[in-house]
């Protein structure tokens, strides 16, 4: 099958050659799906996607005109996808549901001792002969209440390591898990969760019901100074809320791994060019703001489980076993 791959880089490449051996025909494009590049997939049967592809109606009429038949996301969520034209026009929209939950919750992991111990500002420190502690002060996270907002694949991983740090984890999910309630995981509601949480940890997908959950409503019945740290999906934070509540220190620590206008940022080098969104640079003049860009999910194991479940979702496509596709329904 000819499949156009978009937002391509050598990363990926590496891995989808890997995984392919021959079997497709992959067109890599480097740049992201988007009404002027649709027309790179003309000639083939399926497009290839990740995070930050537009897959709005426009794009997906397109895209089905010149005949693509199955759109193969290399992500978990699909939020970026107009679902409901995306059926109308018959076309398959594949995903990976699952790579690799423990490189995201670890990677959480990682921003909340980052932002607690400070260690983006110790590394510069130190490197310039500043051995002193003054602004470095942590806390225990043991005793601490974390509050981990959607409790599958990922939000689970990571209850389960907060539980092991001694953390008193929290946990809203409109599907409770009794493995976790086993181990201790209350579930609450988000009322109860916003007063009572020292972290705030957000691992439920994007969807129009929980667009910008965290609002200046819900900030307002958090504690003074709760970290808050998001790996799910930038518009689940109304950003302009969140610098007020920075600058009022209301929040206390602030992570990000994703952000609600990441599309024109993210994956790119823009190191050369003046940054042109307010709202982004104000986020970075914060100390207590750490930001990645996107990098979650980046680790070797899940760039194969990745590029494995993409060529399968590919392969079951082609062969008809529409039961072998991870599709989104
Ligand atoms: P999953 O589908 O296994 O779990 C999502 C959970 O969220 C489900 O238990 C669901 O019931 C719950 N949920 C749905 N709506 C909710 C709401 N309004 N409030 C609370 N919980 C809600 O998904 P998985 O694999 O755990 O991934 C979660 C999200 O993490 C993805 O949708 C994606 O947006 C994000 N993600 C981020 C990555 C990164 O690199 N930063 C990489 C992979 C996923």
């Amino acid at each position: 099958m000819k499949v156009a791959v978009f937002s391509t880089k050598p990363y990926d490449r590496d891995h989808l050659e890997q995984a392919n051996q021959g079997r497709h025909e992959f067109v890599y494009h480097e740049v992201a799906l988007k009404p002027n590049s649709a027309l790179l997939a003309q000639d083939c049967q399926a497009v290839c996607c990740f995070v930050n592809d537009q897959l709005d109606a426009p794009v997906l009429e397109q895209l089905a005109k010149q005949g693509v038949k199955l759109i193969a996301l290399r992500c978990a969520g699909f939020n970026q996808v107009d679902l409901d034209r995306a059926r109308a026009l018959g076309l398959t929209l594949a995903r990976v549901p699952e790579y690799s939950p423990h490189a995201i919750a670890e990677h959480t992991l990682g921003l909340i001792l980052m932002l607690n111990r400070q260690l983006h500002r110790a590394y510069h420190r130190v490197r310039e002969n500043d051995y002193s502690l003054n602004g470095l002060l942590g806390f225990d996270l043991a005793g601490k209440t974390l509050a981990v907002i959607g409790t599958g694949k990922i939000g689970r991983i990571f209850a389960d390591i907060m539980l092991g740090i001694g953390c008193r984890v929290v946990a809203y999910d409109p599907y409770p898990n009794q493995t976790l309630v086993d181990r201790g995981v209350e579930y609450l509601s988000l009322e109860q969760i916003w007063p009572q949480a020292d972290i705030i940890s957000l691992h439920c997908p994007l969807t129009p019901d929980n667009h910008h959950m965290i609002n200046k409503q819900a900030l307002a019945q958090m504690k003074t100074g709760v970290m808050l740290i998001n790996t799910g999906r930038g518009g689940l934070i109304d950003t302009r809320a969140v610098v007020v509540g920075l600058k009022s220190q209301k929040i206390g620590y602030l992570g990000l791994d994703v952000y609600e206008e990441e599309g024109d940022l993210f994956f790119e080098d823009h190191s050369n060019q003046l940054l042109q969104d307010d709202v982004f640079a104000r986020l970075i003049t914060f100390p207590n703001v750490v930001i990645t860009g996107h990098q979650a999910f980046f680790t070797r194991e899940a760039l194969s489980a990745i590029a494995e479940t993409t060529l399968a979702n590919i392969t079951h496509f082609e062969q008809g076993e529409m039961d072998r596709v991870c599709s989104i329904d």
